[in-house]
């Protein structure tokens, strides 16, 4: 007889077999939650794209409705979406009540900032070291030493859909830094 059988403090081993199973099967849970976000991050979706582009999203998640965007934003409004690699981008409204064809990513080519657009200067304006940009996102002002990257915006079924730009940059004439 062993000296811990039959005591109730004592887990015999069926039991503590199980709830080693329970244990590891906690933990391979939680790591797998954990880790999901990082597996799909890689792994390309199948909805939300189009031709190797991608539909662009609120801050919501929410796939951006063209029409009901342009009903809620005027000429001129700069607005950041979620963009190709999970990159904020800005969306355009044109003149004419349209979404430009190029949406600018917003991350700062100095260091990486977020840079949000001032209406009142018509500039995107860092807060982190001062860079500038002007309101098609080339670099006016350093220490940015380059113009924000582009993307290709257009409409297709009501969506916004955005591919990478790699052609000419029509700002300046260069050849696509990002690209
Ligand atoms: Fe934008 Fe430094 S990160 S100016």
């Amino acid at each position: 007889m062993t000296q811990f059988s039959g005591n109730p403090d004592v887990p015999d081993m069926g039991r503590r077999q199980f709830m080693n199973l329970l244990t590891f099967g906690t933990i391979t849970g939680v790591a797998a939650g954990a880790l999901y976000p990082v597996v799909s991050y890689f792994i390309p979706k199948s909805s939300g794209s189009a031709g190797g582009g991608l539909t662009a999203k609120d801050k919501l998640g929410n796939d951006i409705v063209a029409s009901a965007f342009l009903a809620t934003h005027q000429p001129g409004d700069r607005t950041l979406a979620q963009g190709l690699k999970g990159d904020p981008t800005y969306l355009v409204v044109t003149e004419d009540k349209a979404i430009a064809s190029y949406g600018i990513n917003a991350v700062c080519t100095h260091l990486g900032c977020v840079v949000p657009w001032n209406a009142a200067e018509d500039k995107f304006i860092c807060p982190c070291h001062g860079s500038q940009y002007n309101n098609e996102g080339k670099v006016v002002r350093g220490p940015a030493p380059l113009s924000l990257a582009l993307a290709h915006a257009d409409v297709t079924d009501d969506k916004v859909i955005l591919t990478n730009w790699e052609e000419t940059d029509f700002r300046d004439g260069s050849n696509p830094w990002w690209a």
